[in-house]
């Protein structure tokens, strides 16, 4: 039986790294490990919202109670979320590549060849933008992650305006926060209503505020 729901939205979260290939057996990665996608993900479907996680390659389990797609690079990931269209929230949690290889070869390379491989590289496609900007089917509410080192809020208040998005949870990843692939975030939440201080807690509670922000938003008359 279905779970009572919150509200009756259906959200999309893009969560993990991506794997860009070089060849058939290797590929260029990063080390996001997925932690805060997969979090918001089930924190989603706890409340009943009907959720799907596109996610890129990751050791975690699948959350329970959420349709999950597996991808590996950053073309398959932009595609799979537009066959997901229309929904109502997305959340932009994926650590993309923004390079890929450049006709990366269906045969393995040979270092028998000799001499040393060239990789040249070309831009991937930026998924939170291209969900922001579309001109059909944009989802009502687009929210996208930003890892600052420095000026964390000024940094990442211009890149929800880059980005086109609604929401930017800002994560102060400088040396000593621990954030990066730790198990607690400072996050900035940043809209068109400025900037709100949440304080150091774990990327469940991240998860668990951000969810509670997206179902106040829905529930506000006029905006549902
Ligand atoms: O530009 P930057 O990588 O700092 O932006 C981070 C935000 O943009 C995250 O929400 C991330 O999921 C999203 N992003 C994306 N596709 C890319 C690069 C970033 O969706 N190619």
């Amino acid at each position: 039986s279905k779970q009572h729901s919150d509200i009756n939205k259906k959200a999309l979260v893009t969560s993990g790294p991506t794997h860009e290939p070089i060849d058939p057996v290797r590929y260029i990665a990063n080390r996001s490990s997925g932690r805060q996608g997969h979090a918001i993900a089930a924190a989603l479907a706890a409340r009943g919202i009907e959720t799907t996680l596109v996610s890129g390659p990751t050791d975690l389990p699948d959350p329970k109670g959420v349709n999950v797609i597996r991808v590996e690079s950053a073309e398959q990931m932009l595609s799979a979320c537009n066959d997901q269209l229309p929904i109502d929230v997305a959340i932009c949690a994926a650590a993309v590549a923004d390079w890929r290889v450049k006709d990366a070869g269906s045969q393995k390379m040979k270092k028998e060849t000799g001499g040393l491989p060239t990789l040249e590289l070309v831009e991937n496609p930026d998924i939170l933008h291209a969900i922001s900007s579309r001109k059909k089917q944009r989802p009502d509410l687009v929210v996208g992650f930003a890892a600052e080192t420095e000026n964390v809020v000024k940094n990442a208040t211009a890149k929800r305006l880059r980005k086109g998005c609604d929401w930017i949870l800002a994560n102060d990843v400088s040396i000593g926060t621990g954030t990066f692939g730790g198990e607690k975030n400072a996050i900035h939440f940043i809209t068109d209503d400025g900037c709100e201080d949440w304080p150091h807690m774990t990327k469940q509670a991240v998860a668990e505020r951000l969810v509670d922000s997206i179902v106040s938003h829905f529930s506000v008359p006029g905006k549902d």
